[in-house]
């Protein structure tokens, strides 16, 4: 049985081809608000149900229970605050209007405006991230948001162009291939990463208690110095071809740009799994994490709280290579010192990359390495 999507019901925020040809033609009659990339990709994720419950962006009080409680106001989980921010000159409509969101020239979603209120960006920072450093990529991003957020239920009419279609599939999609390949249990994999064996063991390791793997790479804007979306989506590809089993693994990509939220955004991958109808999620070492900022198991620890998640976690210690094991262990399966581990660090990786070095196999399957090297520059700049 695939997960319930959360709150019970997948929500879709979808218009009839009449209606959105209607909405078109009126489009000069409504106040227009210019939005970013990351604000049209999570518009897509609430239209098609990747948000389940939400049905647009969070109004204050929904804002506040986030923030304070992780909590919707009906007590639902819910870790990271989805909102729109506009600056106070963007404001030329009030609540109860409705207004049209557009990316660049193109109408993206139509929305009904509930609320429009002012926030304390140094609260959020510090709830949210943990830390109010602008040297945190969330913190910075958010800094730069415009001091008003407005909260009200949205209607996608158009989305963004997509390079990545091929592999891109909803939460309706991915249900129904569950159904078709009758697993019973599956457990998600988020990854902003090319994978690394750590990555893979973890992957595989899981997958022996399940059904099914369901490798979900986020792809959009992300920080200076991680993989560009091609090379990840590239480098999994090749991974699947030679290492995959093709009937209990399935891979498919979401939109979905990073907060590097530790542990709160851990809360909110896994709802986000949940809504595609994993049934488990893997949380291993420091994810969606950044610099030091998080304790090496606090994404692992702050599901404690969240008995009623809908969504079983499974927990994994660090992966490294271990010389007298001959394999990838982790500290809970490995009795040796130290001296003798290896670690995984993407930076280690990265900077051999950079100079030419191959990473040695252990690290990395050379079939990866070859997808990387392919590429004149992989990794995101400025
Ligand atoms: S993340 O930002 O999406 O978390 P990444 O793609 O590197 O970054 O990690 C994906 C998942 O793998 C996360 O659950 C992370 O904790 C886990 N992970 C990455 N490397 C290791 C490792 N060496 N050992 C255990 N877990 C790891």
């Amino acid at each position: 049985m695939v997960s319930k999507p959360h709150g019970g019901k997948l929500i879709k925020r979808l218009l009839s081809e009449r209606d959105k040809k209607r909405i078109l033609e009126e489009k000069e009659e409504y106040p227009k608000v210019r939005i970013r990339e990351g604000l049209a990709v999570d518009l897509e994720n609430i239209a098609h149900g990747v948000y389940s419950p939400l049905e647009g962006f969070l109004i204050e009080e929904e804002f506040q229970s986030v923030l304070n409680n992780m909590r919707l106001l009906n007590d639902l989980p819910w870790s990271v605050p989805i909102v729109l921010d506009v600056n106070k000159k963007e404001l030329n409509f009030g609540v109860d209007d409705t207004i049209l969101l557009f990316y660049k020239d193109m109408p993206i979603a139509e929305m009904h405006v509930d609320d429009i209120y002012k926030y304390d960006k140094k609260e959020f920072a510090q709830k949210v991230f943990k830390t109010t450093d602008l040297n945190h990529p969330g913190v910075a991003k958010l800094m730069n948001m415009g001091e008003y957020l407005i909260g009200g239920e949205i209607y996608l009419l158009n989305e963004l162009p997509n390079p990545f279609k091929k592999y891109t599939l909803r939460p309706t999609e991915t249900r129904s291939l569950f159904k078709e390949r009758k697993f019973e249990t599956i457990v998600a994999f988020q990854t902003r990463n090319v994978p690394h064996l750590g990555h893979e063991y973890l992957q595989k390791f899981a997958l022996t208690f399940v059904d099914g793997l369901f490798i979900n790479p986020v792809l959009g804007k992300k920080k200076k110095g991680d993989y560009k979306d091609e090379v990840i989506l590239k480098a999994y590809e090749t991974l699947f071809e030679h290492y995959y089993p093709k009937d209990s693994a399935v891979l498919a990509t979401v939109r979905y740009e990073m907060r590097y939220a530790g542990p709160r955004e851990a809360i909110h991958h896994a709802i986000m799994r949940k809504n595609f109808g994993c049934t488990h999620f893997i949380v291993g070492r420091d994810h969606a994490g950044v610099g030091n900022y998080y304790g090496p198991y606090e994404a692992q620890e702050i599901f404690k709280n969240f008995p009623d998640l809908g969504i079983t976690p499974m927990f994994f210690k660090e992966f490294f290579y271990c010389r007298k094991c001959k394999g990838i262990v982790n500290e809970k399966i490995c009795p040796h010192p130290l001296e003798d581990r290896k670690y995984f660090s993407g930076t280690k990786i990265r900077n051999m990359i950079v100079k030419g070095e191959v990473p040695p196999e252990y690290f990395m399957r050379k079939e990866v390495y070859e997808v990387i090297k392919s590429f004149e520059n992989p990794f995101v700049g400025d």
